[in-house]
């Protein structure tokens, strides 16, 4: 059977965001808080709202409705934001120009699997709800990114954990030991794991990281 999708994500994952995406490029827009705040509440206006961040650099894997990647350009950012779905690139493309802040993004439809990271490139990396879909690429895209981050940069990290409901490909859950064991010596501002009951027959665990890159001495 072909596949709708480039990706070895199920279809019928893809069709769910594509057709969520789709309603909104094509009417109103969602105008939700960023996501990343449910992860990093307080840690949050910690590294956004007390910087300069003229010229720095933000990368958005997999930027889906583009409300996370619009909210960093609107803090000063140059952002570039990617996502395998053309409508979620339109739909943040619609929200970068309602919110005029185009000239400060780079909205592109680009797999992460073929994403060129250079070391050290970016002040801050958001990885949210995405890494876990590169299967068995996940933990070494993990490790690309954490090296792709400046020194003094952020990484912030969310994703799947058990228990979460059977797929065809399993999913590849990073686990709470191996992003600690990918981030030893960075400066961790906030870690956790939750369950949460997405629906009366859906428990579904969720891990998240905001972490600071050390300074070499
Ligand atoms: C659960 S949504 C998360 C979106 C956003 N990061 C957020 O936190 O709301 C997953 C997103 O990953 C994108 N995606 C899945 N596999 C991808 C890949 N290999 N490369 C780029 N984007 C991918 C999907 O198109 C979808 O927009």
């Amino acid at each position: 059977m072909t596949k709708k999708y480039p990706t070895l994500n199920p279809d019928k994952y893809m069709e769910g965001w594509d057709n969520l995406y789709k309603k909104q490029v094509e009417g109103q827009l969602d105008k939700l808080s960023p996501h990343f705040v449910h992860y990093a509440p307080l840690e949050f206006s910690f590294f956004t709202h007390d910087q300069d961040v003229t010229g720095k650099k933000a990368l958005d894997l997999a930027t889906g409705d583009g409300i996370d990647a619009c909210y960093l350009a609107q803090l000063g950012y140059h952002v570039t934001a990617i996502d395998i779905l053309q409508s979620a690139v339109e739909l943040t493309k619609k929200r970068a120009k309602a919110l005029k802040i185009e000239e400060k993004m780079d909205i592109l439809c680009e797999t992460i699997e073929n994403l060129v990271l250079e070391p050290e490139s970016y002040d801050v990396i958001l990885a949210i709800q995405c890494l876990q879909y590169l299967y068995d690429n996940a933990l070494s895209k993990l490790y690309e990114l954490l090296d792709s981050v400046k020194q003094g940069g952020f990484f912030l990290f969310g994703g799947n954990v058990k228990p979460h409901f059977r797929t065809e490909p399993p999913i590849r859950f990073i686990t709470m030991t191996e992003i600690k064991q990918a981030l030893k010596g960075w400066k961790i501002f906030s870690i956790a794991k939750e369950v949460r009951l997405v629906s009366p027959k859906d428990r579904r665990g969720y891990i998240w990281v905001v972490a600071q890159k050390p300074e070499k001495q």
